[in-house]
């Protein structure tokens, strides 16, 4: 009988392994995303869940994204803009959006 936990365990170093080393929640924790973006629901920013849904076939998204969490933007979600969030680096963008294109 196959045991699944081991494979997910497998996914998840894999997973780990191939994305920037600061690819995580903890980022997002730290860069104080979380206070207007939670992963399951909408609060001021959309659910991470529902961007990954809305770009999951889009292939320029890693680099959209990218620059819209540094520099802000609109018009995508609703009346409210996101602001520039010029503490982070690109690295760290391209980071994040793989974290939450991950969600899934
Ligand atoms: C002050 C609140 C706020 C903070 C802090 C914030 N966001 Fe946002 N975010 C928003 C809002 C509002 C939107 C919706 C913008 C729109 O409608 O295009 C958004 C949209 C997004 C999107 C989708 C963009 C799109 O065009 O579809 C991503 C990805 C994202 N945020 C990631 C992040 C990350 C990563 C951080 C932390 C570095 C962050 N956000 C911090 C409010 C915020």
């Amino acid at each position: 009988m196959v045991d699944f936990r081991h494979l997910a365990a497998a996914a998840f170093v894999a997973l780990l392994a191939s994305s920037p080393a600061f690819a995580s929640p903890e980022l997002a924790r730290s860069k104080n995303c979380v206070a207007c973006h939670s992963i399951e629901r909408k609060m001021i920013g959309p659910a991470y869940k529902a961007v990954a849904e809305r770009y999951a076939k889009d292939e320029a998204a890693l680099k959209t994204l990218s620059e819209k969490i540094m520099k802000g933007g609109g018009g995508n979600w609703g009346q409210m803009p996101m602001p520039p969030q010029p503490g982070v680096s690109p690295e760290e963008a391209e980071g994040l959006v793989k974290w939450i294109l991950s969600q899934q």
